[in-house]
């Protein structure tokens, strides 16, 4: 069971029985959704950007991505909320969750696609997204880095990345939980350095690590 009091262990808190612990527990869905939902409240962010509407030009609802999908409960409320969502996740024991609630709940819905897919490899077109969102999963993208440089270019090459898929002002909100004020810090910058401006959110202010979130708009 992962535990409420300790900072999940990738990849081991997500496979096997371990991906079936997750999608049922109730805790960890309330949680997901709870954040899922502030962070659809932060793109939206009057301080991130003045333009909005729910609908592109056409009419169409905005394409977003859900980056490391897991078994989907951010992807349910992003549905709920009337984006077209593309999810991804690395780990096939969570993503086949998500494909079993797409295929029970969401068929007839006209856009929920589901990639397996790395993080840092995204088979995603350039300036395709509206936007990009991001709940518990980011603090896990240098997993298998040997050392600060090799963690370092991972972060940067990540974050130039998601610059390039993003539309010109597309948004995305990155909710995360770093270690310590150094991490934050180098997340931060790659971010600065590669074509986002924005701001962070802090769950408790007093807190240098704990639940973060980085409101980000695409400044290219
Ligand atoms: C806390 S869980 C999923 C959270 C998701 N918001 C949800 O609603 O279930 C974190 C997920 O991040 C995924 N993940 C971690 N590193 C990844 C990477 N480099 N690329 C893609 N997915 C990754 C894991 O496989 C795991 O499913």
């Amino acid at each position: 069971m992962v535990r409420k009091n300790r900072l999940p262990r990738f990849p081991f808190d997500y496979i096997n029985e371990k991906a079936e612990e997750y999608n049922n527990s109730k805790w960890m869905e309330r949680n997901q959704k709870r954040a899922t939902l502030l962070s659809i409240q932060y793109l939206f962010d009057e301080n991130l950007n003045d333009i909005d509407t729910k609908v592109n030009k056409i009419g169409d609802p905005f394409l977003i991505l859900d980056l490391g999908c897991g078994t989907g409960f951010s992807s349910e409320i992003l549905i709920e909320n009337n984006f077209r969502v593309i999810g991804i996740d690395k780990l096939p024991d969570m993503l086949l969750k998500a494909k079993e609630k797409k295929t029970r709940i969401f068929m007839k819905l006209p856009f929920f696609e589901l990639i397996l897919a790395d993080i840092n490899f995204l088979p995603i077109r350039v300036n395709s997204l509206d936007y990009i969102i991001s709940v518990s999963v980011y603090n896990f993208i240098t997993y298998g880095s040997q050392n600060y440089n090799e963690k370092l270019k991972v972060i940067n090459d990540t974050a130039r990345y998601l610059n390039r898929i993003l539309k010109k002002n597309g948004r995305m909100v990155i909710e995360f939980y770093p270690k310590d004020e150094k991490e934050l810090d180098i997340f931060n910058k790659s971010f600065i350095k590669n074509g986002f401006e924005g701001f962070m959110i802090k769950s408790n202010p007093n807190q240098k690590s704990g639940q973060t979130f980085l409101l980000l708009r695409n400044d290219k």
